[in-house]
């Protein structure tokens, strides 16, 4: 038996950013993998069952597999220069909860099946779209779509999955493993301040916001910084830079949305050198999913305009968007007759409880982050509440596993 400190402990030199503080764990990725060995070892040295599913999510069966199981999980892989505890924080949370309903003697008692789950390239670090896994088994992303998908360095998520022990054929919906969990629990690190300034550890989700990714991606004539006049440049740089300027205010014209500038790709990128093509990733949110479309629209806009005022073109895809979800209900009442206090907290951040909760019933308990920072190496969780979160992961197992009954 493990606590969750300890867990994470073990894996808190995986992965760590060789040009700076924080972790690279993209998904698919060596390191990925590593984690994932990490946590199948784990479930092996608690005796459990386990597998990875055609779609790369890696499932521990804490009692015998069956229908309408309780599912509790997260991710191991992060963002570039991301944080210890997204993600992982979940899992750790996870075999320790298996740990404590193993040793209260509690899991015999349980009426219904019980597993642990861990979900690949939940950020879309490498692929470009998050939450890969979840969307996949649920078929919120094509299959074919997704083999085609390419990392920066040109590999296809196709060959990148054989790599990883897939099938390419087999990736996809998998309608019959999807009915067989009854509830999935996600446990989060809180990703911003909302549990700050409360004494409250747990939050209850309530909704994740809409949220997208789109490319823009501008091309001009690439030539030489020396001999090229001003007048007689067609630079994707320029017209690109001066869209990711305007961004901030054509976003705050509309109260609440966010839209964000992350990565920007110049081609083929010498200081000499006039670029032939830039690119940029946007992502936007907003509660109202009319909203995006607008900003989304207003900054589309700003962008063939600086592409016709500086002799550019610029092509728009979305890479993927995920309309604002509600968790269900139903199990959402449950949480909130076993942790009465916990506040209910709407997600800025997505997550796969997100991608699953219109097919299957979905919750996620968020545990208080003193810096209120998140993708970055700042993010954090006291020690006292990573055991708070785990508390409450039980309680919440235990209510669902038919354990104790939840108040009515
Ligand atoms: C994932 O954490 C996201 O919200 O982008
Ligand atoms: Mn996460
Ligand atoms: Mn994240």
């Amino acid at each position: 038996m493990s606590d969750v400190v300890s867990l994470l402990a073990q894996i808190e030199d995986t992965g760590r950013d060789t040009r700076g503080p924080g972790y690279q764990r993209a998904g698919f990725s060596n390191t990925e993998r590593e984690l994932r060995d990490w946590f199948l070892a784990e479930a092996a040295r608690r005796g459990l069952d386990t597998e990875i599913d055609d779609n790369g999510i890696t499932w521990a069966w804490a009692t015998a597999p069956g229908d309408d199981a309780v599912v509790t999980g997260s991710h191991l892989d992060s963002v570039p220069g991301g944080g210890a505890f997204d993600g992982p924080l979940g899992v750790a949370s996870a075999l320790a909860a298996f740990d404590e309903l193993k040793a209260s003697g509690a899991l015999e008692r349980a009426q219904r099946p019980l597993a642990l789950a861990v979900f690949p390239e939940e950020e879309g670090s490498r692929f470009g779209v998050a939450c890969l896994g979840s969307r996949l088994i649920t078929g919120a992303i094509e299959a074919d779509r997704a083999l085609g998908l390419t990392d920066a360095n040109g590999d296809t998520f196709a060959d990148v999955a054989r790599g990883y022990g897939l099938d390419p054929n087999r990736i996809g919906t998998d309608e019959a493993r999807l009915e067989k969990v009854g509830s999935f629990i996600e446990l989060h690190v809180e990703q911003g301040i909302g549990l700050i300034n409360t004494d409250q550890a747990v939050a209850i989700g309530s909704s994740i916001i809409g949220h997208g990714r789109w490319h823009f991606a501008f091309s001009g004539q690439g030539n030489h910084a020396g001999t090229t006049p001003m007048s007689h440049r067609a630079d994707p740089v320029v017209a690109g830079s001066r869209v990711i300027g305007d961004i901030p205010v054509l976003a705050a014209g509309h109260d609440q949305a966010v839209a964000t500038v992350g990565r920007t790709l110049i081609h083929p990128g010498g200081t000499n050198v006039i670029a032939s093509g830039m690119s940029f990733w946007l992502d936007i949110r907003h509660a109202d999913d009319a909203v995006v479309k607008q900003v989304l629209e207003s900054i589309s806009k700003r962008a063939q305009d600086h592409a016709g005022d500086t002799g550019v073109q610029v092509s728009i895809s979305q890479e993927s968007y995920s309309p604002t979800t509600y968790f269900t209900k139903e199990l959402n009442d449950r949480l909130i007759s076993l942790l009465p206090n916990a506040p209910l907290l709407p997600s800025g951040a997505g997550h796969d409880a997100g991608i699953l909760a219109p097919h299957v019933p979905s919750a996620m308990l968020y545990v208080r982050n003193p810096t209120g920072v998140s993708h970055a190496p700042e993010e954090a969780c006291e020690v006292d509440d990573q055991r708070a979160g785990v508390s409450a992961l039980v309680k919440v197992l235990e209510g669902e596993l038919g354990i104790v009954g939840v108040a009515s």
